[in-house]
């Protein structure tokens, strides 16, 4: 590295006069910029102004010792890296060990040679440099693999949402078209079957002895329970296709299909969309469920993300469940937090989440389940979509052996004001 003297700033600081001047001639006719501070106080202020790049410091001054400024230089972030050269006339051992403690980077022995001190100049600029640029590098270096996690975070988002997009509207159209025969001809066919079972009835009472063939048959048959067990089938299917119409209703609306990305949207019927997806997962782990719905404005936002948000944490909170030590419970609040936000709370009542993990909730692929079961994504994403989509918060309270609540906050007008 080359160093010119012209660009260098040096602070000499003494308490004797002639030193200070003898000193500074020295460097100026090198070429240095050169300050000077007659003791500590002057030191701290000249410095604090405007850091030089490196201090020749004396210790033995009145007041304030070379040590104790060297320290108070060290305590402020803009004058804390600033390399310090101590001078002194102490030639003892534990006189450079304490200089060197108290944050000095060398110790020049006075009456010195200009020679020398020039040269430990030379090298404490260059080493105060380097490790300036290096400390720039690394937070560029730094600062791009933060902006890519972003990035990648962005695609993996706009992938899945398109992907989800693309199998629900499939997925709907498939479906539909058969359901709507079946649920079309569920109807008639009760009907039809009532009429025929009716008929059936009208001939036991008309002909109540039947040919010894017909009687075989009706026995071998138990036409009692078949007239019986025909009614809970039919009624068993009319329930399947009324599940299945409002898991595809659901679908839709998680999903927001046919519709623009920004809308005023009701939230709870997200929520609600959202939770019949999850209505097995919520049955078969016997979680129960306490909803607390206040009243709340439309919000503008882009619905299907936050829908994707809200079964993220619902799968967590589920998941949570697992090892919770009293009866399973998932807790759901919606609440006008003021004028222009609205605030989700999903609460659950597992292991809670620990100080260490916490710091590393939202970061991509960060997931303490087993390998095949987490992904580490779903609040990555979830931050994505609330803080840098809406322009909202998202964090989370844990108290440990309590549980876990993951609060979701977002402007009304969250989409309109971008
Ligand atoms: N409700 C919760 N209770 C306890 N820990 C949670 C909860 N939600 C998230 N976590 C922790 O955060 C991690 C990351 O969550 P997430 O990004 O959704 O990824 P994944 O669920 O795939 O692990 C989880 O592995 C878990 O350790
Ligand atoms: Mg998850």
């Amino acid at each position: 590295m080359n160093i010119h003297a012209q660009e260098i700033d040096i602070l000499i600081v003494d308490d004797t006069p002639e030193n200070l001047r003898v000193l500074s001639v020295m460097l100026a006719e090198r070429g240095y910029n050169v300050r000077k501070a007659l003791n500590g106080k002057m030191a701290l202020l000249a410095a604090q102004t405007l850091p030089p790049d490196l201090i020749l410091l004396d210790i033995n001054m009145p007041d304030m010792t070379g040590y104790e400024v060297c320290q108070r230089l060290k305590q402020e972030e803009v004058t804390g890296t600033i390399p310090i050269i101590f001078l002194s006339a102490l030639d003892q051992l534990q006189d450079k060990v304490k200089a060197l403690q108290s944050g000095g980077v060398d110790y020049i022995t006075k009456p010195f040679q200009f020679e020398e001190v020039n040269a430990r100049i030379q090298t404490q600029i260059t080493l105060y440099r380097l490790q300036k640029d290096l400390t720039a590098r690394n937070n560029e270096l730094s600062n791009a693999l933060q902006e890519l996690r972003k990035a990648q975070i962005r695609l993996i988002q706009q992938e899945r949402m398109a992907g989800i997009g693309q199998l629900v509207a499939g997925l709907s159209h498939e479906i539909n078209n058969p359901i709507s025969f079946i649920a079309g001809n569920l109807k008639p066919a009760q009907e039809y079957i009532k009429d025929l079972l009716q008929l059936i009835q009208l001939y036991r009472q008309e002909y109540p002895h039947p040919s010894p063939a017909i009687q075989a048959a009706i026995s071998e048959l138990d036409v009692d329970f078949l007239v019986n067990d025909l009614y809970k089938l039919l009624g068993s299917m009319q329930t399947g296709v009324d599940r299945i119409h409002t898991l595809m209703l659901a679908l839709r609306i998680f999903a927001r299909l046919d519709e623009s990305d920004i809308k005023a949207v009701d939230i709870h019927e997200g929520i609600e969309s959202t939770l019949v997806l999850l209505e097995n997962r919520l049955r078969y782990n016997n979680i129960q469920l306490v909803k607390h719905y206040n009243s709340l404005p439309l919000v503008t936002c882009y619905a299907s993300q936050l829908n994707q948000v809200i079964l993220h944490l619902l799968n967590n909170a589920i998941d949570a469940c697992n090892q919770a030590k009293t009866e399973p419970r998932i807790w759901i609040e919606t609440t006008q937090a003021t004028a222009d936000t609205i605030q989700i709370r999903i609460r659950d009542n597992g292991p809670g989440i620990s100080e260490e993990a916490k710091s590393h909730l939202f970061e991509p692929f960060y997931t303490t389940k087993p390998v095949g079961q987490g992904q580490g994504l779903g609040l990555a994403i979830s931050h994505e979509v609330v803080v840098e989509k809406h322009k909202g918060r998202l964090w989370c309270q844990s108290l440990p052996e309590t549980g876990a609540e993951f609060i979701i906050e977002i402007p009304i007008l969250a989409v309109g004001r971008l």
